[in-house]
């Protein structure tokens, strides 16, 4: 799917509101793309933000007024006006003071009277210090905002203005640009993965000793599952190459395809890879296998039995050497410890576009929880933390991130 031809955001809408904080300065970037893209942007601004970028930088860039009080000449009427003509009011960066204020209801400036008389969809994208996000009144307050149906862009992880290290930072300005084409393709009923195939694995695998007993382990299929789900929500056709588990699908954009051990995941994927776009493994594939499998029940008979084991295929790293430019893989790394080296190990070895961590050592995160708290890092180096949440919701968020990397 090439999608630079197409200018995405040509003739839309775009009320970009910039409130205070360090990240100000990135208005001034998300503007020049925004209208590259063939957007049309209108800024308001806080009196806080003038003191991080000037209003006539965002003007010139936007090619728009910049109006900035309430009481400024027209302003009073213009704030329902410019309410009404977008397409999409954007804060960006959203403080935790105008995220405080928006929830509320507050009406002390202009951006804020322009944001109550919107009549359009409103994202925001946080910036602020990680003390700030992580405080239970911003907690409420962005819960707020989500709750009357606006959308957050994800917060990302670096080094912040204090000095210190965490989430926080305000979305990059490329993000927040992909972020608004998967709205605007969402819209419109032109998925942004119409057309593309995705494999998804998942489930634990079987593997067996005897036509008795087996190996295997703790994985549901549940975070698989739900990934799948959202590929095919955002228009994919999805083959579910799915472990035993008693979880299921019933969503009309996945075939299942059900396997039991390593060896036939292997083939059902590898037959099927050379169609695929992207494939996504999260199944837990046992890395071992029994060397003989007995063809009989093994008797009970000495105190020690010994079972020789050999290594599965490692379907993602046979994928990872074998694909083409266009095919996109995301693998998932689960581990106990050392879990960040691990996961940009397994990245780079494997030849992953994107990983997927998670840790057993975090609450609510793992085998069989319907919960689970993951950090992406991609091949371009980009590292993104994301709180405890749903499956599903943490099948979004991977799904925005393939969007976006198709898009890069
Ligand atoms: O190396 P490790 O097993 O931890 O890698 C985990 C990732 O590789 C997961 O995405 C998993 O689905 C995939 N994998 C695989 N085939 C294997 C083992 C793991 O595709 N045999």
């Amino acid at each position: 799917m090439s999608m630079d031809a197409i200018k995405m955001l040509q003739g839309k809408k775009i009320l970009l509101g910039v409130s205070g904080s360090i990240a100000a300065y990135k208005a001034a970037t998300l503007i020049r793309l925004l209208v590259k893209e063939g957007a049309e942007v209108k800024v308001v601004m806080t009196n806080a933000a003038t003191g991080f970028i000037t209003p006539l930088t965002l003007a010139t860039l936007s090619k728009n007024e910049v109006p900035l009080n309430i009481s400024d000449h027209d302003s009073w009427n213009n704030h329902v006006r410019l309410g009404r003509w977008a397409d999409v009011m954007l804060i960006a960066p959203a403080s935790a003071n105008t995220i405080a204020k928006m929830a509320l209801g507050l009406c002390d400036n202009l951006l804020l009277a322009v944001y109550l008389s919107a009549t359009c969809p409103v994202m925001f994208a946080p910036a602020m210090d990680e003390d700030m996000w992580h405080h239970p009144a911003t907690r409420s307050n962005v819960d707020k905002l989500i709750s009357y149906g606006h959308q957050q862009i994800p917060i990302a992880t670096g080094e912040l203005a204090s000095g210190l290290f965490g989430e926080g930072r305000m979305a990059e300005p490329e993000q927040i640009v992909a972020f608004l084409k998967t709205h605007f393709q969402q819209k419109n009923g032109n998925k942004p993965l119409n057309g593309t195939t995705a494999i998804v694995t998942a489930g634990p695998t079987i593997e067996h000793i005897d036509p008795v007993r087996y190996i295997s382990n703790h994985s549901s299929g549940k975070m698989g599952i739900a990934i799948a789900e959202a590929l095919a929500d955002a228009g994919a056709n999805v083959q579910l190459v799915l472990g035993p588990t008693s979880q299921q699908t019933s969503h009309t954009g996945i075939t299942t395809i059900k396997v039991q051990t390593a060896q036939e995941m292997f083939e059902a994927v590898t037959t099927r890879f050379p169609h695929a776009g992207i494939v996504v493994a999260a199944a837990a594939v046992a890395d071992y296998r029994p060397a003989n499998v007995a063809d009989r029940k093994i008797k009970k008979g000495e105190a020690q039995l010994h079972i020789d084991l050999e290594k599965t295929p490692d379907i993602l790293r046979s994928l990872g050497d074998s694909k083409g430019p266009q095919q996109l893989l995301v693998g998932f790394s689960l581990e106990t410890n050392n879990e960040k080296e691990y996961a940009l190990k397994k990245l780079r070895e494997k030849h992953l576009d994107l990983i997927v961590m998670n840790s057993l050592a975090d609450a609510g995160a793992g085998f069989n929880y319907d919960t689970n708290k993951v950090t992406l890092f991609d091949k371009n180096g980009q590292e993104r933390s994301f709180p405890l949440k749903s499956k599903q919701e943490v099948a979004q968020d991977i799904v925005s991130a393939i969007i976006e990397l198709q898009h890069a």
